[in-house]
């Protein structure tokens, strides 16, 4: 081989960041514009076809589409496209897509300057944030939530759901369970109450589920006429852990279960495990969970280990009914943990 192909070789296995970095952004814009679903629902499409439904410049169209094909996402056979299997095979993950890329390409790329002292937090889109995180739950957290209430006693019949999203918790949950008479869903993001709005309408269930734009300690405060008997807090208590600290986020567990004594309470949280080398050589902990533990120091998020969280619930006058983690067909790095409390007897 010689000097120059090496150097060749060299540069191409150097450039594959820059390689996987346009086509993360790119797929999830085939998600986002639509045009996924329009070739899912269809054998294939013309560019002017997709252009005309998706009000699109055709050359940009076709242009994106032919990248797309280099890629091996869609084929192109007689001026029309198709997504191949591979790209059909990407529709259970846009909820991955969604989460990383909608809500923290742009957080990514603001870390070089929030590294400094005092300089901040990064930004992030928060609703594609919630609506992400809905998505991929459906897949993981959503069916460990359903494990958690099966250590219930008596049966859910009222749902709170503190840092919603975009609802798709509570329209899951009452599809799947008839005898949940009422939900409420608290969501602070404005977008994200009004994705959350949207969907519940369009679910049929505005008469079962109530939404509110607040946060879960406002929530609390506002005096809403609620009578939960099981409220979850999928990856919320940390947020308010950056946001107000370990005494707060004790006081509004207390307070919680002062104000419904008889609540069972469901904690969904990832375990802070980024220097435990056995785990993060893990092939979803480095396709997710690295960047995913990165982006939280950048926006005033505090992921915490699990003993970290037990001392939390003890300390709030709770105790640990049951403790689960995802299916292994789903995430078999037994980060993702969730927790069923109530008031300690
Ligand atoms: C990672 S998403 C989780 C969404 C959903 N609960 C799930 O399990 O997929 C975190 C959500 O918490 C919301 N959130 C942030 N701070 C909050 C607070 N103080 N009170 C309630 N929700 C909050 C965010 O807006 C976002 O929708």
């Amino acid at each position: 081989m010689s000097h120059g192909t090496r150097l060749e070789d060299r540069l191409i296995e150097a450039l594959q960041p820059i390689r996987s970095f346009a086509l993360a952004a790119n797929l999830y814009h085939l998600f986002q514009t639509g045009l996924f679903d329009s070739l899912c629902a269809c054998d294939s499409a013309t560019v002017s076809e997709l252009a005309k439904k998706h009000g699109m410049d055709e050359f940009r169209l076709s242009t994106f589409l032919r990248y797309l094909a280099n890629e091996g996402y869609v084929t192109e056979s007689e001026q029309a496209f198709s997504l191949t299997s591979k790209g059909r095979g990407l529709e259970k993950f846009r909820g991955w897509y969604t989460l990383m890329i909608g809500g923290y390409a742009e957080t990514f790329l603001q870390m070089g300057d929030k590294l400094r002292v005092g300089a901040g937090n990064a930004t992030r889109n928060a609703e594609r944030v919630g609506v992400g995180s809905c998505a991929m739950s459906h897949y993981d957290a959503i069916p460990l939530t359903r494990r958690l209430m099966g250590h219930m006693s008596r049966g859910c019949r009222r749902l709170l759901d503190l840092g919603c999203g975009n609802a798709l918790y509570l329209v899951e949950f009452c599809r799947m369970s008839p005898e949940i008479e009422e939900a409420w869903g608290v969501e602070p993001d404005r977008a994200g109450y009004e994705s959350a709005v949207k969907l519940v309408r369009e679910s049929g269930y505005d008469q079962r589920i109530h939404l509110y734009c607040d946060s879960a300690l406002g929530f609390l405060d506002s005096g809403v006429q609620a009578a939960p008997d099981f409220t979850v807090l999928g990856f919320v208590l940390h947020e308010v852990l950056g946001q107000s600290g370990e005494e707060a986020v004790v006081g509004f567990l207390r307070r919680l279960v002062d104000r419904f004594p008889d609540l069972h309470i469901a904690v969904i949280e990832v375990d802070w495990q980024i220097t435990n080398p056995t785990i993060m050589r893990h092939g979803l902990s480095l396709a997710y969970y690295n960047p995913y533990y990165l982006l939280h120091p950048f926006t005033g998020q505090r992921l915490e280990t699990l003993p970290f969280w037990e001392q939390v619930f003890a300390k709030a006058g709770l105790e640990i009914v049951a403790k689960e983690t995802t299916s292994p067909d789903v995430d078999s790095t037994r980060l993702e943990v969730g927790y069923l409390l109530r008031r300690a007897r």
